[in-house]
């Protein structure tokens, strides 16, 4: 049995079935000391209070990534994804985990305006979820933006490389870095994105050579994802690692077939609702001494 007691440990009043320090910024951000990770940190998704207590004592840090758009409400892409998805699957997530820092992106049209407009958004998310911090995409053009928050106490990270929001410039989500100078633009992105502030950075669909690069040259963790094993940490969804879908990048490792096993058992209780085979005598209720 787990006793939920407020963590007065933390300046949030945080239910914890575990009494202990949730992960912090600077512990992240250390974690990379003289350039080097020694172990590297461990990132999934997730969006949900139960997924987040399942994950949470095996995670360094949660992501409620806005590829809920996708996974959780069957979007084409993260560019409808609002303001209030991020804020209620975020507020969950945080009620779910007491160990790992939990991160909330910023969505689409909710911080590229100006710097303020970040401002105004990133506090809202951080006051209605918990969270301990955000996520923007993009590189130098986002450096203005990275600097204001982190100097206004709101922790950022970064996300260079494959930028899934920006999929109508990009054209498609293929791997990022193949050619020259696409290549020194990611290298100049991570720089500018980790000079602004950003206490890690998620490096997202780049090749194997260029994203060690920036894990060897840029000073805050680097967080892969269809990146390199040299990465300071790895991030997946957690929908696509479980196996939830049948088609996934070729980045992703599935570590179970989740979909065929929800498949086998709603097909097993389908027959057994029609053979009135459930509910059995152990699942229904008699009168007293009955
Ligand atoms: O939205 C998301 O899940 C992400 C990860 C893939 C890094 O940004």
């Amino acid at each position: 049995m787990s006793t939920f007691t407020i963590d007065t440990s933390t300046s949030r009043a945080t239910p914890s079935p575990v009494p202990g320090k949730r992960t912090t910024v600077p512990a992240i951000r250390a974690r990379k000391a003289d350039g080097r990770t020694a172990e590297p940190l461990v990132m999934l998704t997730a969006y949900t209070m139960r997924m987040a207590q399942l994950l949470d004592p095996h995670c360094d840090m949660l992501l409620v990534g806005d590829s809920l758009g996708q996974v959780i409400y069957g979007l084409p892409s993260t560019i409808p994804v609002t303001m209030e998805m991020m804020c209620a699957h975020g507020a969950a997530v945080v009620r779910g985990s007491w160990h790992a820092l939990v991160a909330v992106d910023m969505p689409f049209g909710s911080y590229e305006a100006s710097p303020s407009q970040a401002f105004v958004s990133a506090a809202r998310i951080m006051k209605e979820t918990g969270c301990a911090a955000v996520k923007l995409e993009g590189g130098e053009a986002m450096a203005s933006t990275i600097d204001l928050l982190t100097h206004r106490g709101i922790p950022v990270i970064g996300h260079v490389g494959l930028t899934p929001q920006a999929v109508n410039v990009l054209g498609g989500y293929g791997a990022r870095g193949r050619e020259e100078r696409e290549a020194e633009k990611i290298i100049a992105d991570a720089k500018a994105v980790a000079d602004a502030g950003a206490f890690c950075i998620v490096v997202e669909g780049v090749i194997e050579d260029i994203s060690t690069e920036v894990a060897q040259t840029v000073a805050p963790p680097i967080i892969g994802i269809g990146a390199s094993a040299e990465c300071d940490g790895q991030v997946l969804v957690i929908d696509d690692m479980l196996g939830m879908f049948e088609r996934t990048p070729r980045f992703v490792k599935r570590y179970d077939d989740l979909a065929s096993r929800i498949g086998d058992a709603a097909r097993t209780y389908a027959e057994e609702v029609r053979s009135r085979s459930f509910p059995t005598a152990e699942q229904t209720y008699r009168m007293k001494g009955a």
